[in-house]
């Protein structure tokens, strides 16, 4: 068979493996990795000229698509030929990182952004490589050296591709298209009420591993014996039957070699009665070593059990309240999104000043340093899928979409005793479809993950008519373990001294959290507490509304709306808002309102 010949077969076989992202590898963040973060150069598109040809067919989708398809990165090679884009000659943005927050010219733009990073790279002999991102809002397509290796859709969750046939000896180079257009059929759909960051929005990898290598594991106290880890790990590789792999937790005695299956999966439990169980007060963190062939990991796993027993939740078997924050992902001061370590560090010492022992990161899965860093704190989390307000529930894609994002998120975090509820969606107007919607995501996550509790912000009403009595309405009530609802009695439903006649009468026999309540306020805007966006009328309605909710027989934790203000292009009111959403108990530079105090002394006091 001649030589181009092969070339051309290698292609076809090699090109398919290329168009999904496969399974996440695991444990990225404790992995040796290359980083690509830094500078990337950048092509602002919002006509999607490089990825249509001027035939409208998309450059990617022919079998020889010209050098003006942006992916190509393409160079001049004669003075007399045509070329409308040069990378090497455009300006660099910051990856991680959102555009809005980096360029001016960019603050409200919704469209493509081009990415291009050119790197050197020696693969050593019989090792594989990967290119990881931490996320990319909202639809990613992902180019290496000229070939579409996939495409991702939504903006808050991990995604990886193999690279290994595709890397040369020396310069690469990675083209992104980024494009964050809101979609109706999207997830989350048009309207949200947070600022819609498009870009590379956390840090770009590249994994090294060998041929054989750990690609997922599962390691958790058995939810129905707390004397038991229970282990189940799988290896990706051509030789992934009857592999050994070694097991170690040392400071529990754990060292042990498990065999695959025919799969490349292996299974274990192990007894001990000397576990230090994880706990907000003491959040014990075990260090373990995964190791198989050529290929050795570590992590740090914490080991707690998280159930409801009628209206309690119960940590590792005793009732515990959750003192909670709902955050957005953003770093106010900075600006834009949150996505290192100093953000989640900064975010999250303010709920510990406010006395939290939980937080609710609303409203899509936040970078894996928030969740790391909370395993280390001991803060316990709600994690959220995006499934915000008026989602196309007829839409199989849409559904789809859903679930995927909803895998991804439980596959990054899963091995994380600081999370202990996966929250299937906020504020979802009830209908037919919704509910099968929702149904079906909630089966889905029970199928990843039978060690945590399914929640969502419910729908409500007037309990018989009587408009000073409110209940749960919403059938979702009856498949979540936890009864989460929002509720603004005081801001948008009358003024904080309604609270002192409105009462909740709760059907179901389950644990209830508020997962929000609040106002807004000006932070350093001063006068009587009648005044709205004062910081007293925000004060006087925390006043009122922990008073309320005191109340509710099975109230067992609340996620207050909102730690700190936050950018939302649904709040325009000039010298007020100036497009911030201000019920933050915090301002955005990060001074502290009157309610902040509030909430303290209330948590304190519990
Ligand atoms: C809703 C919604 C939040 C929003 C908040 C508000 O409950 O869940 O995303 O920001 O209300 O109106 O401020």
């Amino acid at each position: 068979m001649t030589r181009i010949m092969c070339s051309v077969i290698a292609t076809l076989f090699i090109f398919p493996l290329f168009l999904q992202s496969q399974d996440l590898i695991m444990n990225v963040y404790n992995r040796e990795t290359t980083s690509l973060d830094g500078y990337w150069k950048y092509i602002i598109d919002p006509y999607e000229n490089g990825y249509y040809n001027y035939r409208y067919q998309a450059f990617d989708k022919q079998t020889n698509p010209s050098k003006n398809a942006f992916f190509k990165n393409a160079k001049q090679s004669e003075p007399s030929e045509l070329l409308e884009y040069n990378f090497d000659l455009c300006d660099s943005i910051q990856v991680p990182g959102d555009w809005n927050s980096q360029k001016e010219a960019l603050l409200y733009y919704e469209g493509t952004v081009w990415y291009k990073k050119s790197f050197d790279y020696q693969l050593a002999e019989g090792k594989r490589l990967f290119v990881y991102f931490g996320a990319a809002n909202y639809k990613a397509e992902i180019y290496f050296n000229g070939h579409k290796l996939g495409t991702h859709i939504g903006g808050f969750t991990p995604f990886n591709y193999e690279i290994t046939e595709l890397v040369n000896e020396g310069e690469n180079f990675i083209v992104v298209k980024v494009d964050n257009k809101r979609q109706k059929d999207g997830i989350p759909t048009l309207n949200t009420d947070w600022w819609n960051y498009g870009g590379l929005t956390r840090s770009v990898k590249l994994v090294e591993t060998p041929e054989t290598f750990i690609q997922d594991y599962f390691i958790q106290l058995n939810p129905d014996d707390s004397n038991a880890i229970t282990a189940s790990i799988s290896l990706n590789g051509a030789m992934i039957t009857d592999q050994s792999i070694e097991l170690k937790i040392p400071e529990l005695n754990l060292s042990t070699i498990l065999k695959t299956d025919s799969t490349g999966n292996a299974s274990f439990e192990f007894q001990s009665n000397k576990i230090k169980y994880w706990f907000p007060q003491k959040p014990k963190l075990y260090d373990l070593t995964i190791s198989t062939g050529a290929d050795n990991i570590s992590d740090q796993i914490g080991f707690r059990t998280i159930k409801t027993a009628g209206a309690d939740i119960l940590l590792n078997g005793e009732p515990i309240f959750l003192k909670g924050i709902s955050i957005h992902e953003e770093n106010p001061i900075r600006g834009g999104r949150a996505y290192s370590q100093q953000d989640a560090k900064q975010l999250l010492d303010w709920a510990q000043e406010l006395g939290c022992n939980f937080v609710r990161l609303a409203h899509y899965p936040h970078n894996e340093h928030m969740v790391r860093l909370a395993d280390k704190m001991g803060i316990l989390v709600w994690e959220e899928n995006p499934v915000y307000w008026t989602i196309s529930w007829d839409n199989a894609d849409t559904y789809d979409n859903a679930q995927n994002q909803l895998s991804e998120l439980i596959a990054r975090d899963k091995n994380r005793a600081s999370v202990i509820i996966w929250s299937m969606a906020n504020e979802t107007p009830t209908s037919k479809s919704r509910n099968i919607f929702l149904n079906k995501l909630a089966q889905h996550a029970r199928s990843l993950d039978q060690t945590r509790l399914l929640s969502a912000a419910l729908e409500q009403k007037n309990y018989n008519d009587n408009p000073f009595v409110r209940t749960i309405d919403d059938p979702f009530a009856e498949v979540v373990d936890v009864l989460s609802f929002n509720e603004y009695i005081g801001w948008y439903d009358g003024l904080p001294d309604k609270c002192e006649k409105i009462s909740w009468h709760i059907e179901q026999n389950k644990p209830v959290l508020i997962s929000e309540f609040g106002g807004g306020a000006k932070q350093g805007l001063h006068g009587r507490k009648e005044e709205r966006w004062t910081e007293e009328f925000q004060e006087e309605l925390y006043i009122q509304s922990l008073e309320m909710l005191s109340q509710v027989e099975q109230l067992r934790g609340m996620s207050p709306w909102i730690l700190v203000d936050f950018r939302s292009p649904r709040r325009p009111l000039p010298v007020i808002q100036d497009g911030w959403n201000r019920k933050g108990l915090l301002s955005d530079d990060g001074k502290k309102k009157k309610a902040f105090f509030i909430l303290q002394e209330y948590y304190s006091e519990k």
